[in-house]
């Protein structure tokens, strides 16, 4: 299927569905008539298989209490072996219904209140939630950004890990908002780094799959990172939801593979709650895993197409808004402030572009003037969102 066919047959008009994205716009922005850029999910239908398995579970008509079979084991795991070569083990999984709910009950499970915990920062703001409101030390290092292109201060993360008696990194990999699908001997050094001072990791890679050039950038998960050396202090946190887009189908994975780190998690979500299995959230992950590749490749290649129209129409029309490489996840990181004054982003964006995007603030205090806006929708939401940059720059230039 050629692209323009796939876009037809796939993207659609979301309002009036109860999207967050598009129908909370007036409550979110003020404004319900903003091109919706922000919450990261898709304007895009999920594989016809995915419908069709969903279609015939909800013909059974019976929605009583429900168990993981084996099939959906299966299904995951060949995944993660044929798109990142990743083995997993059966006994090593656990589902949760959001990897934000997860992340919250990895902190309460590992750490005590006051215990340091490490972000890189610009991040997923939800990441400082679950440490600020459990009450633990919220200990931040910031990526060094070089006209876009991100990287880890090493020497900042040691020093912030040994000042602050850090227990527990959150990483985000690939990482939002800055598109960066950290290299093996990033991951190593970083990884080497929380095993020299006895860091348990949280390795958030719900982005795993939305590489955006798989040769010259492909994702590895920590647990495979050195042969996975580091797999024993590693736990991962992935889902369907963003590859497939199914976030409300509510269907999460926890990995641990070490036995001791697995067995307190049990002990301690057994104390908090008895997490049942979403039945439909796992026949669409199933059906997603077993047949959704040739569909994801049509989404990345639309992804990519639409990074490289904004990076060379605004290269073109706006150069000092600098664009960050976009490596991983479907978000685009943009740098204003060479054209608009920090404070005055929100009024540019929305009230000039009529946009709604995530600000920069949300992702770190000292990113004001930065907003990240979503990719994977219809190209023709982001020809009218460049347009309106270049259309509005122009008329602030003048
Ligand atoms: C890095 C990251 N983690 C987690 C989530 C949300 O996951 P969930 O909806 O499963 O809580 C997002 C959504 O944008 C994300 O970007």
């Amino acid at each position: 299927m050629d692209q323009a066919t796939f876009i037809e047959q796939y993207a659609t008009n979301r309002a009036n569905t109860n999207s967050l994205k598009w129908d909370a716009l007036d409550e979110r922005y003020g404004n319900p008539n903003l091109i919706a850029m922000w919450v990261a999910d898709m304007e895009f239908k999920v594989p016809e298989q995915v419908t069709a398995a969903l279609t015939q579970r909800v013909a059974h008509g019976i929605y009583g209490y429900s168990y993981t079979p084996d099939s959906y084991y299966q299904a995951f795991m060949n995944w993660e072996q044929a798109r990142h070569g990743l083995t997993l083990q059966k006994d090593w999984i656990r589902f949760g219904s959001g990897v934000v709910n997860s992340l919250y009950a990895l902190v309460n499970t590992y750490t005590q209140p006051g215990d340091g915990v490490l972000i890189l920062t610009p991040v997923y703001y939800p990441f400082f939630n679950a440490i600020q409101d459990n009450h633990r030390q919220l200990v931040t290092s910031e990526l060094h950004n070089d006209q876009g292109h991100y990287t880890i201060d090493f020497e900042d993360v040691e020093a912030k890990i040994k000042a602050n008696e850090v227990r527990l990194f959150i990483q985000c990999s690939p990482h939002n908002p800055v598109g960066r699908i950290w290299t093996p001997e990033e991951e190593t050094k970083l990884l080497a780094l929380c095993e020299q001072y006895d860091v348990l990791v949280v390795s958030d890679e719900i982005h795993q799959d939305i590489e955006i050039d798989r040769e010259q950038h492909p994702f590895v998960s920590a647990l495979s990172i050195a042969n996975g050396r580091f797999a024993d202090r590693v736990i991962v946190l992935n889902a369907p939801s963003k590859t497939f887009n199914l976030a409300c189908l509510l269907n999460s994975h926890v990995i641990i593979p070490n036995e001791m780190l697995r067995a307190q998690y049990d002990a301690k979500i057994n104390r908090l709650s008895q997490t049942e299995v979403n039945v439909l959230g796992q026949t669409a992950g199933q059906a997603a895993y077993e047949y959704g590749a040739e569909w994801l490749d049509h989404i990345l290649a639309i992804v990519r197409d639409n990074y490289h129209y904004l990076k060379s129409q605004l290269a073109e029309h706006a150069p000092k808004i600098t664009i960050a490489d976009l490596q991983g996840t479907y978000l685009t990181w943009l740098d204003l402030r060479a054209y608009v004054q920090p404070e005055a982003t929100r009024q540019f964006i929305q009230d000039q572009c009529g946009l709604a995007v995530d600000y920069g603030e949300w992702f770190s205090a000292a990113d004001q003037g930065f907003v990240r806006l979503n990719l994977a929708t219809d190209p023709k939401y982001v020809h009218k969102a460049v347009d309106n940059i270049v259309t509005c720059i122009a008329q602030a230039s003048r």
